[in-house]
């Protein structure tokens, strides 16, 4: 019989991800993103369950326990790969959510495999939390789940984290789904928004399409045995191992190797970073033309100024996607043959994921970040960034559209759309002199310190436990 959890995450992927080889042999790889990277420092030392996918179609493998949690894997058919992830939660959700800036694709059999996936999830769940557990769900895969673990378990305390945006009233309108989303919302006890607009969203979403009840940060609906469900919503931003990354950052390889790469790159006197999952929502393309717009007029100029651009492969079987790989490798490509030399390429251009150790080493080796997305849930890559400048060096270019800016002001604000603006905040995050630049990383760093993703954790955890309720009778019964 499995054991029970007090705490059990559900999310779309598992920490790990297992990868097949061509060989057939199987190994385990840690898994892309932000939520992962943020969830993984929560867990580990708890002793918890993790519910998700591992990464493949077909049978999942059988559970097992990994830094001290309980991982249970949840398996997708070929099809559910194709319709729940890449379709509706990838071509339909993430862009809407992310202001169109991809146009978003309807399809009605997504949406009946993200009901039977998101099932599979609710029931994964049940069957792993203790009497009165919690059950924390993540993202926007997953959010029917409250309801349906709440019908299956009304025991349970639930709550539920967005990592990304959650999109104003007139674009979240266009889906749908929109009243089945918001219900199976509205099932959790508490739900967690990276920026107070976003849960000011929802909120309103929920008063304008489901005519629900609203209070400040919560929404009232009726059950159907008469009683009343109460949920809140509020900003809880996430955050990073602090500590840990700091430490990593500090460390005599780190620091060896970033004295390293910066000899291997020509030793330039400014070395610009980029990173990002290769997502049109990074601002990557708004990035380059700034870039190149700057070699063009003769500001910088290889080998005394370079970028590395780290772009990690993701959802690369979606079609936005493809296009977006094609368009920033074109554009990689040109810059290269107009303003390289041998030896000296003016963008350093990585397709594939790197160890930790190897980006906090780019990270303490690069004069500039250049955190340039459209629209951001959050941005951890920022927050990463500052917290490995344990020296005060450094200077974050940093996109009012992420989280991020709402913690980070601080920064070289740009607007990314603004391609004058952005090449002369490029400019000034160079140009600044270093005592100035100091103490702007100095404050983003204590910002940073102060707010890690273990206080965050504990932020969500006791917002759940005191929020209004699992359902209750209202008063009048
Ligand atoms: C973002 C999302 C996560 C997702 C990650 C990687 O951070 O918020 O839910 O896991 O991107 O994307 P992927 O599609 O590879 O899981």
């Amino acid at each position: 019989m499995t054991r029970r959890y007090d705490l059990v995450i559900a999310a779309n992927r598992l920490p790990v991800d297992r990868v097949v080889a061509a060989d057939g042999s199987t190994s385990w790889g840690r898994s892309p993103g932000g939520l992962v990277t943020a969830m993984d420092s929560v867990m580990r030392g708890r002793d918890g369950a993790w519910v998700g996918w591992a990464g493949d179609p077909g049978e999942a493998p059988e559970p097992f326990t990994e830094a001290g949690m309980y991982l249970r894997p949840v398996p997708l058919s070929e099809e559910e790969v194709a319709h729940y992830y890449e379709g509706m939660s990838n071509d339909t959700l993430w862009p809407i959510y992310h202001d169109v800036i991809v146009q978003a694709s309807f399809h009605r059999e997504w949406w009946r495999a993200y009901t039977t996936v998101n099932r599979r999830f609710a029931e994964a769940a049940a069957e792993v939390a203790d009497d009165g557990a919690t059950v924390w769900v993540q993202d926007y895969q997953l959010q029917l789940v409250p309801a349906m673990l709440r019908e299956l378990r009304p025991d349970l305390r639930i709550g539920w984290f967005d990592h990304i945006p959650f999109p104003p009233v007139e674009l979240f309108a266009q889906l749908p789904w929109r009243r089945p989303i918001l219900e199976g919302l509205i099932g959790a006890d508490f739900l967690g928004f990276q920026r107070v607009a976003d849960a000011q969203n929802f909120v309103r979403a929920c008063r304008q399409l489901l005519r629900a009840q609203t209070r400040k940060d919560t929404v009232t609906v009726h059950r159907p045995d008469g009683g009343t469900h109460t949920v809140r919503a509020a900003a809880i931003p996430i955050s990073i191992d602090f500590r840990g990354l700091e430490e990593l950052a500090r460390s005599e390889s780190v620091r060896q190797r970033a004295a390293e790469l910066r000899h291997q790159l020509g030793d330039p006197e400014v070395l610009m970073l980029g990173v990002d999952r290769l997502d049109y929502t990074k601002g990557i393309r708004h990035r380059l033309k700034a870039y190149e717009e700057l070699l063009q007029d003769g500001a910088i100029a290889p080998p005394q100024v370079t970028l590395v651009q780290v772009a990690t492969p993701s959802r690369e079987r979606v079609d936005s996607y493809r296009e977006l790989r094609t368009q920033i490798e074109t554009t990689v490509g040109r810059i290269n043959g107009d303003h390289g030399a041998i030896g000296s390429p003016a963008v350093h251009y990585i397709h594939h994921t790197q160890p930790l150790e190897e980006m906090a080493a780019l990270y303490l080796a690069a004069d500039v970040a250049l955190v340039t997305p459209l629209r951001d849930g959050m941005n951890l890559v920022a927050k990463e960034y500052v917290t490995c400048r344990w020296d005060n060096g450094g200077a974050l270019v940093l996109s009012e559209f992420t989280g991020a800016y709402h913690e980070l002001h601080q920064a070289f604000v740009c607007n990314p759309h603004d391609v004058e603006g952005l090449k002369q905040t490029i400019l000034k995050a160079i140009h600044t002199p270093s005592k100035d630049k100091a103490r702007i990383m100095r404050a983003l760093r204590r910002r940073v310190a102060d707010h890690d993703v273990q206080r965050w954790a504990q932020r969500f955890l006791d917002a759940l436990a005191a929020a209004p309720g699992a359902p209750q009778r209202s008063a009048r019964q």
